[in-house]
């Protein structure tokens, strides 16, 4: 895998692999352990630009990162400009290093809104949101967009340069269009066509999961790679695509992950403390231990736990158990 150096505006990456935004799960405590795992660029949960306007308690708790995780994007959502430019301003105050409109959110309650994905409908809209902003916030501006509404209909190579024009300093693609969520084939040929119609950093983003998928990646012209569910199972997989390691052996790696998994639910507890730093990696925990040996057991177990010393208890009884088997 190349993996270089990249620039997004005047910020320069160690590395073109980047943790994409994932609602519920790339959390600050999440997010520093991919950095640690090796991501050149964290990316936080989406966060209302609306909450934002009205200081909600939660909203704002999501704009806090931790030092360890920089360099990270903040990214916001919403539809209306001036709201969108206050959020990121607000981001930028919290140390944001990148601010990342989201466009490409498929989900309803987003989209009633006129926001998310609705924002690739109305491509004005979406060129208002990114300059106000970036006249309004002195880092970078990034947005992020799928290659199409539909399956066979390809918006994203005009949208990438409406987006530079616009301000924007590099644009993420999710290579599956808005009708299929997260699941499907990934369009190469779509993230080409994108990347050669503009001179911004193009990152693809859809189904990376070994050094292999992030080439494939690179080779249709983009400047780098976002991963998503992939990182939920290994967030040191980064470091693995880097390093060439292609998928790993489960059976083996399982006590490593606990482990990982265990130093998460104690940042976790940190941040949100108990039982709520361990209750809200419930949506983690599905990730993190598929593919388990009765990884609906473990899950099942997990669920109960409501203190680290439980969840302790839980994840090391189970793994002494089929280290002895
Ligand atoms: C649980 C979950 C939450 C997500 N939340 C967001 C989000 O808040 N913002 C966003 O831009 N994309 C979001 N996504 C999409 C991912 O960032 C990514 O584009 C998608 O999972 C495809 O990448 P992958 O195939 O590497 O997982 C989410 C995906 C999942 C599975």
């Amino acid at each position: 895998m190349r993996i270089k150096e990249i620039h997004i505006g005047k910020l320069k990456l160690k590395n073109n692999l980047v943790l994409s935004a994932m609602a519920g799960i790339t959390n600050s405590a999440f997010r520093t352990l991919c950095a640690e795992g090796g991501a050149g660029l964290v990316t936080t949960e989406m966060v209302s630009c609306q909450s934002l306007k009205y200081r909600n308690r939660k909203s704002l708790k999501m704009l806090e990162l931790s030092p360890m995780e920089h360099p990270v994007a903040v990214q916001i959502f919403g539809s209306e400009p001036q709201a969108m430019a206050q959020a990121a301003l607000a981001a930028e105050d919290y140390g944001a290093d990148i601010v990342d409109i989201n466009a490409s959110c498929p989900v309803k309650k987003i989209m009633r809104s006129g926001s998310g994905a609705l924002l690739m409908k109305n491509p004005s809209l979406l060129s208002e949101i990114i300059s106000r902003t970036t006249k309004l916030v002195k880092i970078p501006v990034t947005v992020k967009i799928r290659t199409g509404w539909n399956q066979n209909e390809l918006l994203s190579p005009r949208l990438a340069r409406i987006m530079e024009d616009s301000g924007a300093s590099a644009v993420t693609v999710h290579a599956r269009p808005v009708s299929m969520f997260h699941a499907g084939p990934v369009d190469y040929a779509g993230i080409e066509q994108t990347a050669k119609a503009v001179k911004l950093p193009v990152i693809g983003n859809g189904g990376v999961r070994t050094a292999a998928d992030a080439e494939k990646i690179i080779a249709t012209g983009c400047a780098g790679v976002a991963i998503g569910r992939a990182a939920v199972e290994n967030p040191f997989v980064f470091r693995d695509i880097a390093m060439g390691i292609e998928e790993r052996n489960l059976r083996q790696d399982m006590k490593e992950k606990i482990k990982l998994f265990l130093k998460f639910l104690s940042m976790n507890v940190e941040l949100y403390g108990e039982p709520s730093g361990i209750t809200k990696a419930r949506k983690l925990a599905g990730f993190w231990l598929k593919g388990f040996p009765d990884s609906s057991y473990i899950r099942a177990m997990f669920m109960s736990a409501k203190t680290l010393q439980e969840a302790k208890d839980i994840l090391v009884k189970y793994t002494d158990n089929y280290e002895t088997n």
